[in-house]
């Protein structure tokens, strides 16, 4: 395992495995009420230049759970908020914590940190990526159909974070991985070049109907992300029919899940009749962020 986690492409097919039967094994076990001391003595800072919910809450619980601590570190009240270099604030946070969370923009920042720093570094989403919620994603797959040979995924909407770390994630363990998305707004350049190393198995098309036949998993996600609000006016008028609804749940297979990361948007990109149908599903992938993440945390950060 590499030293962070700073997409799903530093994870190799085995790694995903191994974290998702940890995630597996400490899901269990603290549902009975086994206690943890894997991390005892250490301290995960937390830096979120966006809003949270799941993220902040699933990593706090998560390593107190594990017997470890979480800082939550604002950039409005850290020295780097008043311009201290990211190198220096990254060399003098490696001399206190175990670990670093981060959430913000630029995927370069994320990457930057991992340089300067000697402790591990964790992506808790950038505009790029968001390897944390797909581990969880893929963990919630896993537990409800058994394994990942010979499924489909298809992600309907935006090719933002979640779809670039769906391609690279499906495709790694096996699945194949359809997306619909409108021409202007494709996944990244890097994920469409990762995808064409997986012949027959990644599929991208504006025909929502094409993208979701057969499929086994349906995940989409809002149409303004984090950072785009001014855009999503014009971005309400773009997605309007990249939706997950029951047209689309008609051409899917007949057991296929869904899946959403939440934050929802009922009546843009999911239809508050699937989303509550589906409501079990996705808040379990809600609940798997927790284990998910315990088990990163264990593997990159266990003496
Ligand atoms: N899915 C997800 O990352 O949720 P938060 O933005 O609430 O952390
Ligand atoms: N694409 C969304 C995901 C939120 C978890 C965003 O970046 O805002």
């Amino acid at each position: 395992m590499k030293k962070d986690l700073l997409k799903m492409a530093d994870l190799s097919a085995s790694e995903i495995y191994e974290i998702l039967d940890l995630a597996a094994k400490l899901k269990y076990e603290t549902r009975h009420g086994i206690k943890h001391h894997i991390l005892e003595g250490q301290s995960l800072g937390m830096i979120f230049q966006k809003s949270s919910t799941r993220t902040r809450v699933s990593f706090e619980t998560g390593i107190y759970q594990l017997g470890g601590q979480a800082l939550f570190l604002s950039p409005r009240d850290l020295q780097i908020g008043r311009g201290e270099p990211l190198e220096d604030t990254a060399r003098v946070l490696s001399r206190y914590l175990s670990g670093i969370m981060i959430r913000t923009f630029a995927q370069q920042e994320v990457e930057d940190l991992a340089k300067y720093c000697s402790i591990p570094i964790i992506n808790g989403l950038t505009d790029y990526c968001h390897p944390c919620q797909i581990l969880a994603d893929l963990l919630t797959i896993r537990e409800f159909k058994g394994g990942f040979d010979g499924l489909k995924m298809c992600y309907i909407g935006d090719g933002n974070n979640m779809a670039n770390s769906l391609i690279v994630g499906g495709l790694t363990v096996g699945m194949g991985v359809a997306i619909a998305c409108p021409n202007a707004y494709q996944p990244d350049p890097q994920v469409l070049a990762f995808a064409e190393k997986y012949p027959g198995k990644f599929l991208m098309t504006e025909d929502v109907h094409e993208a979701a036949a057969g499929a086994d998993v349906l995940f989409t996600d809002v149409w303004a992300s984090m950072g785009q609000e001014e855009e999503a006016a014009e971005r309400r008028k773009v997605f309007t029919g990249y939706q997950i609804n029951q047209s689309v749940l008609d051409v899917a297979h007949k057991d296929v899940m869904v899946q959403h990361c939440l934050p929802a948007h009922r009546g843009e990109e999911i239809t508050a009749d699937v989303f509550e149908a589906h409501a079990n599903e996705i808040f379990e992938e809600a609940e798997n962020r927790l284990h998910a993440q315990k088990a990163v945390m264990v593997k990159l950060m266990a003496k």
